[in-house]
């Protein structure tokens, strides 16, 4: 097991490793010694696989379970789903002391966390991952919300959790499309800032997504990007500035992914998001075709896509509506290479500029 400490404005504890999810228990009464009573909050198809193996621990550890099942997907990430799990908590009387768990993928932590910060002014929540981008990404860092019709986590709360408990088992039960996912965050740490992380992801790269079933190397793989994460969270909490590097490949992505009406999954898009950005890198002159090609072999070699139809008007004013926008102005993530970042400042009109660099 690799345990990873994030200080932020809660220090807490990523557990990452095999068979995490039966002591579950043990680790959410360390870490809420008061609480009583425990809302677990999973989604219809995560709940029949790995419900009752947490539930059972935390039993054992003395909590009262409540549970709250929503139907699975991006469509249930609303605030009727979240009314729904208040409505829970209320009735059964919790109180400040209390624990929210979010076992799922990064729908169920981001709503479950703005669940728990919300809910009596904000109560404790411990995230439990079982998707490979929501054990890389979204369950470290506190980032918590709910979609509106006008655009994906438009409210939110930064919440941290007190400790995010990571069964590297969960991973061998993903759909390969799903494990794929995943590994665009995981490609993403590697550009911006992990040279050892892309080493290895090199190495292994004929092994394709057929690595889910090395689990050693996924404890590792999964903890380096837990490291990466934690590091970055704790130099820029709340998005600011660096924490924006996060964001390689998910301004124009996110724009896809929307303009799909999120029929084409987040780390898909994210793939097609960075593979735009490394053509007109290339294109402007601030990234080596050779690194390029680098870059791009290796977000296919694990399944993913690193083109997209959009053209470059849809993307920028897809990015002007987004919420990573300040002002009239977007910050821009660029790669110019390997392990190394960079956030520019664009206009819009410079943004288009660029992207005629990869898009028509
Ligand atoms: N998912 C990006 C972040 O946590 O900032």
């Amino acid at each position: 097991m690799i345990t990873t400490t994030v200080k932020a404005s809660k220090e807490y504890r990523v557990f990452t490793g095999s068979g995490l999810l039966a002591t579950s228990g043990e680790i959410m009464r360390e870490v809420a010694p008061n609480a009583l009573k425990l809302l677990i909050v999973s989604e219809s198809t995560v709940a029949p696989l790995y419900l009752d193996k947490v539930k059972t621990s935390a039993v054992a550890n003395g909590f009262e379970v409540y549970e709250y099942i929503f139907e699975a997907g991006e469509a249930s990430k609303n605030i009727n789903t979240i009314a729904g799990m208040w409505g829970v908590m209320a009735k059964a009387g919790f109180t400040r002391t209390d624990l929210v768990a979010a076992l799922g993928g990064g729908v169920t932590g981001d709503m479950s966390g703005f669940a728990a910060a919300t809910f009596l002014r904000g109560i404790d929540v411990v995230q439990i991952p079982t998707s490979l981008l929501a054990m890389v990404d979204a369950s470290v860092g506190g980032k918590t919300g709910i979609d509106l019709p006008e655009g994906k986590n438009q409210v939110g709360a930064f919440w941290q959790p007190s400790a995010v408990i990571e069964d590297t088992d969960c991973l061998l039960t993903l759909p390969d499309e799903v494990f794929s996912e995943g590994m665009a965050e995981v490609i993403k740490y590697a550009f911006i800032m992990d040279i050892p992380l892309y080493n290895i992801l090199k190495e292994n790269e004929k092994n394709g997504i057929g690595i889910k079933n090395d689990a050693w190397l996924m404890e590792k793989i999964v903890g380096m990007c837990v490291a990466d994460k934690a590091d970055v969270i704790m130099s820029d909490e709340f998005d600011n500035g660096r924490r924006q590097t996060l964001n390689y490949g998910h301004t124009v992505g996110h724009v896809i992914e929307r303009n799909s009406n999120f029929t084409k999954p987040h780390g898909v898009c994210v793939a097609k998001g960075m593979g735009i950005i490394i053509d007109a890198c290339v294109t402007e002159g601030s990234l080596s075709s050779d690194e390029a090609v680098k870059m791009k072999e290796l977000i296919k070699a694990y399944g993913l896509p690193v083109e997209d139809e959009i053209t470059a008007e849809e993307a920028v004013s897809g990015a002007m509506n987004d919420k990573k926008k300040r002002g009239n102005t977007l910050s821009v993530i660029l790669v110019n290479r390997i392990g190394e970042s960079e956030i520019r400042k664009m206009s819009p009109e410079e943004f288009h500029t660029f992207l005629r660099g990869a898009l028509a």
